[in-house]
C-alpha cells in the first residue's frame, strides 16, 4: 500500500514532477523508426510524459523531435512542411532544423539576424533496434546510450513493436514484476494445477531481493546436485526495463514510456544475440496475436480494448483458459488498464509476500526520484552496461555466499558488455557530452548489489 502522496510521486511524470525529472535523465523509447519511413516524410504527433511534440525525419534522414507549437505565435507545427533539412511552419514560414535551430525566418525585415536568437525546444534522438530513443533531460547531463543487449545488434536479429495502453506506466510495468500471476491469468484449464501454486513453483522458498544502483534483482535459489544450488536472477532496470520470458535463444525486453499520467506506450523488443530471428519467430511476432496484440489499422491501439471488454469470450473462459481472453498480452492489458481507474489507487490494496518485487521496484524508483530532488542524480545512466544485464543462471556451492557470487557474476557480465560496446555507442548522434560533475560519476563505483 502507498500513501496518496507516494502514489502521486510514483505515477506523475509531467514536466517538473519528481518522477518526470528522473525519467528525463534516462534515454526512453518513444516511437518506431518505421513511423518516419523516409527523408522529408510526413511529420508525426508525439506525446511523451505529457509534452506535446512533433517528430520529423529531415532530408538527411536525421530525426528531429521538437515542440508541437511554433515559437512565433504558437501555430501547430504538425501542419508544417517537411522540406530541405527542416520543418517549416505553414503560418508564416519559420523553419527549424532537427537540433531546434531556426534556419529561416522569412516573414520580416530582421529575419536574417533575428533567426539566430530563435530556438525551438528539441530533444536528441538516436535510432537503435528499429526504435527511436530520446533524451529529454538537462543538456549537461546527457548520458551515453544505454547498453541494452540488443542495441548494437544487426537489424535482422531484432524485432520491436509498440502499442498504447490506456493506463499509467507503472501499473502496466507491475505485470512484469509479478511472478504469481502467470499461474492464473495466463494459464489454460487443462494444465492448471490445484492448490497453492506459487510457493510450490519455487520449491517452497521465497525469492531473495537486492536493491542495486540500476534497479532491483530478484533471485531464486533451488537445490541442484548434492551440495550445490542453482541460482537464477532477473533484473528490473530503471526506469521501466524488464527482461521477461527470456529464452536462451530469443530473449525479450519490455519498456513502458508514459504518454501522460493515464496512458503509456508498451514497447516489446525480441532479439537473438547470436543470429537472425527466424521466419517462424517473425511470423509469430507479427501475426500470432499472442506476443503483440492486433492493432486497429492506422493506430497503435489494440483491437481488443476497454470499449469491447478486451473481446472476452465466456465460453472460452469456462472450458479452455483461465481468463477467456485470447491474446497473452491482452490478458495483461485487461487487468491493468483499470485498477480503480487508469492510475491505480494504491491506498486501497492488500499486498502479500509474493508482491515484494513490485514493492521493491516502487521504492527503488521513488528513492531515486527523491534523491534527484535533493541534488543527487541517478548514476545508472552513466554506466550503460548496468542497464543491459541479462538474466543470470549459475550453480554454486550450497554453503557459499549468494550475495558475493551474484556480485561477481554481475561484474563479469558488465565487463563483457563494456568490451563488446563499440566506442561509437558512447556518443549519441545528437549533441552534448555529459559534463557537470562527470568526474564524480566517472569515479562512482557501480556495484551490482548496493545492499538488500
Ligand atoms: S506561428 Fe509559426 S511562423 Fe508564425
Ligand atoms: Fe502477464
Amino acid at each position: 500500500m502507498l500513501t496518496r502522496e507516494e502514489n502521486d510521486l510514483l505515477t506523475r511524470t509531467g514536466p517538473g514532477t519528481a518522477m518526470g525529472e528522473l525519467f528525463r535523465h534516462f534515454w526512453q523509447p518513444v516511437m518506431l523508426s518505421d513511423e518516419l519511413p523516409g527523408p522529408d516524410c510526413t511529420p508525426v504527433r508525439l506525446r511523451i510524459m505529457s509534452e506535446d511534440l512533433i517528430a520529423f525525419r529531415d532530408s538527411d534522414g536525421l530525426i528531429g523531435v521538437v515542440d508541437a507549437y511554433c515559437p512565433h505565435r504558437n501555430a501547430p507545427l504538425y501542419f508544417g512542411r517537411n522540406e530541405e533539412r527542416g520543418l517549416r511552419c505553414v503560418y508564416h514560414g519559420w523553419k527549424f532544423d532537427v537540433h531546434g535551430n531556426c534556419v529561416d525566418l522569412p516573414n520580416c525585415w530582421e529575419g536574417e539576424t533575428f533567426k539566430q536568437k530563435v530556438q525551438i525546444l528539441a530533444y536528441p534522438t538516436v535510432e537503435r533496434a528499429g526504435i527511436v530513443w530520446m533524451y529529454m533531460g538537462p543538456k549537461d547531463r546527457q548520458p551515453p546510450l544505454p547498453g541494452y543487449p540488443f542495441m548494437e545488434l544487426p537489424d535482422e536479429n531484432v524485432y520491436g513493436n509498440k502499442f498504447e495502453t490506456a493506463c499509467n506506466y507503472f501499473q502496466s510495468l507491475e505485470g512484469d514484476l509479478d511472478p504469481s500471476h502467470n499461474a492464473f491469468l495466463h494459464s489454460n484449464l487443462a494444465t492448471r494445477k490445484p492448490g497453492t501454486i506459487v510457493p510450490a513453483m519455487w520449491n517452497g522458498d521465497p525469492p531473495l531481493f537486492f536493491d542495486t544502483d540500476y534497479g532491483v534483482q530478484m533471485v531464486t535459489v533451488r537445490p541442484d546436485e548434492p551440495g550445490k544450488v542453482a541460482v537464477s536472477a532477473g533484473h528490473y532496470t530503471m526506469t521501466t526495463a524488464a527482461s521477461v520470458r527470456g529464452g536462451t535463444v530469443v530473449r525479450q525486453m519490455n519498456f513502458r514510456t508514459p504518454i501522460d499520467d493515464a496512458n503509456s506506450l508498451f514497447f516489446r523488443i525480441r532479439y537473438n544475440l547470436t543470429g537472425a530471428l527466424d521466419e517462424r519467430e517473425l511470423w509469430e511476432a507479427k501475426h500470432g496475436e499472442y506476443l503483440y496484440p492486433p492493432l486497429i489499422p492506422g493506430t497503435f491501439r489494440s483491437v481488443a480494448n476497454k470499449s469491447n471488454d478486451y473481446l472476452i469470450d465466456r465460453v472460452q473462459q469456462r472450458f479452455f483458459n483461465f481468463s477467456g481472453i485470447k491474446s497473452f498480452i491482452i490478458q495483461d492489458v485487461a487487468v491493468t488498464d483499470d485498477q480503480r481507474g487508469p492510475i491505480a489507487d494504491r491506498t486501497r490494496e492488500r499486498l502479500v509476500s509474493v508482491d515484494e518485487y513490485i514493492i521493491r521496484a516502487r521504492r527503488r524508483l521513488m528513492r531515486a526520484a527523491r534523491e534527484l530532488q535533493e541534488g543527487r542524480p541517478p548514476v545508472a545512466p552513466f554506466h550503460p552496461e548496468s542497464l543491459g544485464l541479462l538474466p543470470l543462471r549459475f550453480t554454486m556451492d550450497a554453503s557459499g555466499d549468494i550475495e558475493t557470487a551474484l556480485r561477481e557474476q554481475v561484474e563479469e557480465q558488465m565487463e563483457q558488455a563494456r568490451q563488446r560496446r563499440p566506442s561509437s555507442a558512447t556518443d549519441a548522434a545528437a549533441p552534448a557530452r555529459p559534463v557537470g560533475d562527470r568526474d564524480r560519476l566517472a569515479e562512482a563505483k557501480l556495484i551490482g548489489i548496493a545492499g538488500a
